[in-house]
């Protein structure tokens, strides 16, 4: 059997590690400021905003919330980007997506100051990550890296697939691997022959976003597979959360594996508190914190 990566457990030791530079930043007059932006009613969107609120005041951060109704408008918008960009108190900002119709997701990510761009979506952001430049690299593929490093140490020379195309996950994590020298190959739902191309991984990261598809056929013994998935389905008359790996069958050949829940599902937010520090350090000519960043 597989042996369990907690990322439950993983997460809570880099919120302490956040948390311990933030009372060391403190006593040099220094809090990091995180402001999120929630636009409209979206139930799952104002859960995740609660829990990054209630996240950012443990570590010992200042949390800055701004709720606007979902009838916005664009330029009102773009005003308070501007506003938190040129706020010394705010050294990271994120507007938390999907966004309402009306208003274009990218022009208004793209206004967010790269250096506070903690999400790590700003185009500039996504080139220097692509050019293996200091950026702001996104949060859940950074969790996954930081996970991934835990288990083996070095990941040069492995082969990694991505299975997933999205710029929030697969695009950055595959850059990302590969900036650990691993061979990385993007795989997708049209990809020919997946479970043969998965087959080939010595690291396999689902993010396809379709519930329990990569069943155990597609592991290669020993493998460690890192589940991205968060899907709700119904089984058995009652709702569940599976991830997009078919977790008992995977376990099963694995050498290492990450749970739905409890797995890369926390290491979000605390990659997103560890982002919102080393935003603060570079705001402030300061050091960065080891161990947090890509
Ligand atoms: N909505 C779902 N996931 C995310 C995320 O990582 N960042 C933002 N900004 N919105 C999201």
């Amino acid at each position: 059997m597989a042996k369990v990566i907690d990322g439950k457990a993983f997460a809570a030791g880099v919120r302490a590690e956040v948390a311990k530079h933030v009372t060391e930043l403190k006593a040099k007059g220094i809090t990091p400021g995180l402001a999120v932006v929630l636009v409209g009613e979206d139930p799952a969107s104002k859960v995740y905003v609660k829990n990054k609120h209630a996240s950012t005041v443990e570590v010992g951060m200042n949390s800055f919330e701004h709720r606007l109704d979902a009838g916005t408008s664009e330029a009102d918008l773009l005003a308070l980007i501007d506003q938190l960009n040129a706020d010394p108190a705010v050294h990271g900002i994120l507007v938390q997506l999907p966004l309402p119709g009306h208003l274009n997701s990218e022009l208004v990510i793209n206004r967010i100051d790269p250096a506070k761009d903690v999400d790590g979506f700003h185009i500039s952001n996504v080139g220097l990550l692509g050019t293996g430049q200091k950026s702001m690299v996104p949060c859940t593929p950074l969790g996954c890296l930081m996970m991934l490093r835990d288990h083996h140490g070095s990941l040069a020379g492995l082969n990694a697939v991505v299975v997933g195309r999205s710029n929030i996950v697969g695009k950055p994590m595959a850059q990302l691997l590969l900036g650990d020298s691993c061979t990385v190959t993007i795989a997708h739902s049209r990809t020919k022959d997946l479970a043969a191309v998965c087959r080939g991984a010595d690291i396999l990261v689902a993010a396809v976003g379709r519930p329990e598809m990569i069943t155990g056929d597609f592991v290669r013994p020993g493998a460690t597979v890192i589940d991205v998935g968060i899907n709700r389905i119904e089984r058995d008359g009652k709702g569940k959360i599976v991830g997009d790996v078919h977790y008992e069958s995977a376990a099963a050949v694995a050498g290492a594996i990450t749970p739905v829940p409890g797995g890369v599902g926390p290491m979000t937010i605390a990659c997103l508190l560890a982002n919102t520090l080393t935003a603060c350090c570079r705001a402030n000519g300061l050091a960065e914190p080891k161990g947090l960043t890509a």
